[in-house]
């Protein structure tokens, strides 16, 4: 598979001196940056479960990925940023033209990806703030406590839970919005976001879909959003809606192709969820 030559050839880490940061937003033009995803095959375990996906979202879009539960959602999302475990068998992810298949996840954060997992991890003995000062490094690290504080107001959490380890004893919707966070605190050029409502409440799904649609206009975030629900998408605007069904994009919309997922279900694509 294709790699980019850009990068040095050690795996010396986030802290490679040949591998400069780009400078910490809003320093990035709103609508200049491009995700493309072409013909992306990966499996998990010893099955294939994305089975050529294409998309293509431009700086400031909104696109969402809806699915019944099985039919490869976050094993996409595993795909793009990298997750071990999830190997992609051929097609190719490029930030701006960089190739980034092949690349380990923080070289991809690099390129500019974020990822925030349907099922955030603990990490114990890591504190938030030390864990985005690391990756801030060089570029913004004394900035990271205050925005830290900014953005957990933003969204209504709390800011006690900030000064424990990484999501440790937090709840689910916790973690959740601790994702949030970390995103306004690093500001990617491009998130994909695996269920980010979930396990919300509905004034926290207002807050943090508010969050996430500022940040498109704020600093050009481009979105690929993971959800099952329409509730994110009365304040985060979708460009495009795209149906995902054994590994395969079967339909692509509009925001009202979400409006009626959530009425009619995935009945017309052959689904029947009774089994499921
Ligand atoms: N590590 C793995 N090993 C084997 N099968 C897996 C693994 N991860 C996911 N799967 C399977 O891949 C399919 C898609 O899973 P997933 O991507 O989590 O779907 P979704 O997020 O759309 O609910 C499921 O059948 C799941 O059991
Ligand atoms: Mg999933």
């Amino acid at each position: 598979m294709a790699t980019t030559s850009r990068w040095c050839s050690r795996d010396c880490g986030p802290r490679c001196p040949l591998d400069p940061l780009p400078p910490l937003g809003p320093g990035l033009v709103v609508g200049m940056s491009l995700l493309e995803v072409e013909g992306l095959h990966a499996s998990a375990g010893t099955r294939e479960i994305v089975r050529g996906v294409d998309l293509r979202v431009g700086g400031g879009e909104v696109h969402v990925v809806m699915g019944p539960n099985g039919s490869g959602k976050s094993t996409l999302a595993h795909a793009l940023m990298g997750r071990p475990g999830t190997t992609v068998t051929s097609g190719s992810i490029r930030i701006d033209g960089t190739e980034l298949v092949g690349l380990p996840a923080w070289r991809r954060a690099r390129a500019g990806l974020f990822l925030a997992l349907q099922q955030p991890i603990e990490v114990p003995g890591v504190l938030v703030e030390a864990a985005l000062a690391e990756a801030l490094a060089d570029a913004g690290a004394a900035e990271v406590p205050r925005r830290l504080r900014d953005e957990a107001a933003a969204i209504g959490f709390d800011e006690r839970f900030l000064r424990r380890p990484l999501n440790v004893d937090l709840s689910g919707g916790e973690r959740k919005r601790n994702e949030v966070v970390q995103l306004g605190v690093l500001r990617p050029k491009f998130a994909v976001l695996d269920e980010i409502d979930s396990g919300l409440d509905v004034d926290a799904v207002r807050a943090v879909a508010q969050r996430i649609e500022l940040a498109t206009s704020e600093w050009g975030l481009g979105v690929v959003a993971v959800t099952h629900f329409h509730r994110l998408l009365r304040e985060l605007r979708a460009d495009r809606v795209s149906v995902l069904i054994e590994g395969r994009i079967v339909a692509s919309g509009g925001p009202e192709l979400a409006e009626e997922l959530e009425r009619t279900g995935y009945r017309a694509y052959g689904v029947d969820e009774g089994a499921a």
